[in-house]
């Protein structure tokens, strides 16, 4: 029973702005859990000037949003609209332009066909690791969230666009959207300034969002006067279904749609990968675990898509990863009727924010929250829990279409890089998440890399 649901009306664990601000411009995602934390679970309210959204957490409450109510919980408003201003329609809006476009992109996102893509994703993620190898042998450490943004970004972009973007192109692309993700941290935090004022990050944000068009566009174009090859990329797929009444592609609508899957897919991917280092420092136990089981599966390598059902515990580790650090952070919503959640009377046009990072320490449903255990996934643990206990991809008719494809593109990322090397951060420090469109450390994680067999040796 979550707290105060029947009572009628129930005020909301109001934390007032004197106390709101000043805990939430030091560190804004950890603060805002540890509210939800010390409301409880129950529905709260943050007084942030004009802005007073509610923090939902409550497993219940979550469920309601994301899911028996969703149609009253819209993602449009304060949050939502920095974004679209990238993704444009697609399936990362409201209503038709949603519906439809999740209807085209599911069906390439299901078992049967990520699995179909699965050799040629082992080989571009092996293709990715020569830059690695050049660190490992001059000793230079990497920058963990810049290796892991450019190999996420090299198998998005061969998943999306088949083998029709060059390596240099791709590489071009994944800047872009780290500057779309991180530039809108202004707007974020002060989602009540209007758009005629500039706000820190604005030029960056629209140059990146030009370039991005600069670089897709002209893709899709080439490809549709290509005529149907019957690839299986993405794109291909796109052209296929969205073709006008005389075969014409519809060229802004698949900008749109891939520009979604694009952003929904590379900087959640490559911020979890970017965490799994600073996680592994800390616990040795986990790492040398993780390493004595890719050493069983993989030995040296290869690493291909049948070993990766056969890595459990990299699976566990990858899930705890996703608990205590969720790139999905927070989920906003606007209210379109009046309404309640656990009693809390929420009024039409209010902001929701369903934030994973605070459902995700709830004491009430997850021993040692704060704590980094990847034990709490060995099998048979996960059916006792609450099933809006853990959401790292949403739930509900939103929930996230790339679940599979994760589960196959990051355990093949580290299979590959953890059979090579052993690893150690060359400083480190108490990381701390900056709040985006994918929460990522603030400080890089830098990690030098070991090489475990003689150059040139394959076992
Ligand atoms: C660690 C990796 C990932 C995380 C944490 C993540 C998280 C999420 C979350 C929280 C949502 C819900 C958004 C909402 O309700 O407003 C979502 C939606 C979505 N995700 Fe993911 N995602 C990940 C990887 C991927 C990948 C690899 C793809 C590639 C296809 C993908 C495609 C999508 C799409 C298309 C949606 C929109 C679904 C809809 O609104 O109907 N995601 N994701």
């Amino acid at each position: 029973m979550p707290p105060d649901t029947d009572a009628a009306v129930t005020k909301p664990h109001v934390f007032p702005f004197y106390r709101a601000v000043p805990r939430l411009v030091k560190d804004p995602v950890t603060e805002l859990a540890r509210m939800g934390v010390e409301a409880g679970g129950r529905v709260v309210r943050l007084d942030l000037g004009p802005f007073r959204p509610y923090l939902v957490s409550h497993p219940d409450h979550v469920q309601q949003v994301l899911k028996t109510e969703w149609s009253n919980f819209v993602r449009e408003g304060m949050f939502w609209r920095p974004l679209r201003r990238v993704l444009g329609d697609s399936v990362f809006s409201e209503g038709d332009a949603w519906e439809s476009s999740r209807k085209i992109l599911k069906p390439l996102f299901t078992a049967r066909y990520v699995t179909r893509l699965g050799d040629a994703l082992a080989d571009t993620i092996a293709d990715s690791m020569g830059d690695l190898d050049e660190h490992a042998r001059t000793g230079r450490p990497i920058d963990g969230g810049h290796q892991m943004t450019t190999i996420t970004n090299q198998a998005v972009v061969k998943v999306l666009f088949g083998g029709r973007i060059s390596h240099e192109t791709a590489e071009r692309l994944a800047p872009e959207f780290a500057t779309c993700a991180t530039s809108i941290h202004f707007r974020m935090l002060l989602p009540f300034a209007p758009y005629s004022i500039r706000v820190p990050g604005d030029r960056a944000f629209l140059a990146s969002a030009q370039k991005i068009d600069d670089i897709v566009r002209p893709v899709i174009e080439r490809t549709a006067r290509e005529g149907d090859t019957g690839a299986t990329d993405v794109l291909s797929a796109l052209l296929r279904a969205r073709g006008g009444p005389r075969g014409e592609p519809d060229v802004r609508q698949i900008r749109d749609d891939l520009v979604n899957v694009y952003g929904a897919a590379s900087e959640t991917t490559a911020m979890s990968l970017t965490w799994l280092w600073a996680v592994l420092h800390e616990h040795p136990d986990v790492d040398d675990r993780l390493h004595e089981e890719i050493e069983s599966v993989v030995g040296g390598g290869p690493v291909r898509p049948s070993d990766v059902p056969r890595l459990g515990y990299l699976r566990m580790v990858l899930q705890e990863v996703l608990r205590v650090h969720p790139p999905g952070w927070i989920i906003p919503r606007q209210v379109v009727a009046d309404t309640e959640i656990g009693g809390v009377r929420i009024k039409a046009g209010s902001q929701v924010l369903v934030s994973p990072y605070t459902t995700h320490r709830l004491a009430e449903f997850w021993e040692r929250p704060w704590e980094f255990d990847p034990e709490r996934w060995s099998p048979g643990r996960e059916q006792r829990r609450h099933p809006f206990a853990f959401i790292p991809f949403g739930g509900g008719p939103h929930v996230c279409l790339g679940m599979r494809l994760y589960y196959l593109e990051a355990p093949l990322v580290i299979a590959n890089v953890l059979s090579r090397y052993r690893q150690e951060l060359t400083d480190p420090q108490r990381f701390t998440p900056l709040p985006g469109a994918s929460m990522r450390p603030k400080e890089k994680i830098m990690v030098r890399l070991v090489p475990k067999r003689p150059a040139g040796g394959d076992s």
